[in-house]
């Protein structure tokens, strides 16, 4: 009773009569045809994982998990998080551009701040995006005008994706919107006109959120880079309203998006036969 029960656990015959061990060929099938059991499910599941690290290790070359680099496995994030997140003023922002030794990297993006020290061959000293270190330059993400724009100060900005067949507002103009004439009357757009200035302005300022949230992605380390978000500046309440607004950068002036043309009026004209 005893053996037979042996037997049935190991699923295989005890050894047999000179003491040698069973030939492999000789286990009988597993009687059970009950559904896979738990330890079943985890070994494959188990075995998949595996599997799929080992492809991941030799075609990316490096990662086990793709590319992937969560956070909580990365030694910088897990510092941060453990002391809470950072603080500063823009002036103390200042000072972590990578120029004292051992000193990180640091560089903000619409009030968010990152550490950078990873790549101190672009963000350090000499470097091509050294200019970005120890500021936010949100501005200049977007206008690409990376000496005249180190500032957060987005007001306008949206106009460097604004179709130049739009003419900017004054406050917005190189220029100074001198180009519009003293005392003159401000033209008066047509509906469609007006509908297609709305529609592009819409359209750009969407596109400029979508383009911070690029770069964030990037500097959070989401796109693999060794980045991460170490804190906030500290701003006082209406900094924003104290700054004069800045005129949009000729560079960006120049780059604007051709004319799209008029929008239709309604959806339906062209079904009419009525065009535009
Ligand atoms: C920048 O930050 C301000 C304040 O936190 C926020 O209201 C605004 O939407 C942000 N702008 C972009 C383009 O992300």
């Amino acid at each position: 009773m005893a053996d037979s029960g042996t037997r049935k656990r190991n699923g295989k015959p005890a050894s047999d009569t000179n003491g040698n061990p069973p030939k492999p060929t000789s286990t009988p099938k597993q009687k059970s045809k009950s559904s896979l059991s738990i330890s079943d499910i985890l070994r494959i599941l188990g075995g998949l994982l595996l599997l799929n690290c080992l492809l991941s290790y030799f075609i990316t070359n490096d990662s086990l998990l793709w590319g992937w680099r969560p956070w909580f496995i990365r030694p910088g994030p897990i510092t941060r998080y453990f002391r809470g997140p950072l603080l500063l003023t823009d002036a103390e922002l200042a000072t972590y551009t990578g120029s004292l030794p051992n000193q990180p990297i640091y560089l903000a993006l619409n009030g968010t701040i990152y550490d950078v020290s990873s790549n101190p061959r672009i963000y350090g000293p000499g470097g091509s995006y050294h200019v970005f270190a120890g500021k936010d330059a949100a501005r200049g993400f977007i206008t690409g005008c990376f000496a005249e724009d180190g500032t957060p100060d987005l007001r306008g900005a949206e106009w460097t994706y604004i179709a130049s067949d739009i003419p900017l507002p004054p406050e917005y103009s190189p220029d100074g919107g001198e180009g519009a004439g003293e005392g003159e009357k401000p033209v008066k757009l047509t509906g469609p006109q007006k509908s297609y200035r709305e529609q592009e302005l819409r359209r750009a300022r969407k596109q400029v959120r979508d383009t911070i949230e690029g770069w964030a992605k990037m500097f959070r380390g989401e796109g693999g880079k060794d980045y991460f978000e170490v804190g906030k500046v500290v701003r006082e309440e209406g900094w924003l309203e104290r700054e004069p607004r800045k005129a949009l950068c000729v560079q960006a002036v120049k780059g604007r998006p051709k004319p799209r043309g008029l929008p239709a009026q309604d959806a339906g004209a062209a079904y009419r036969g009525g065009g535009r």
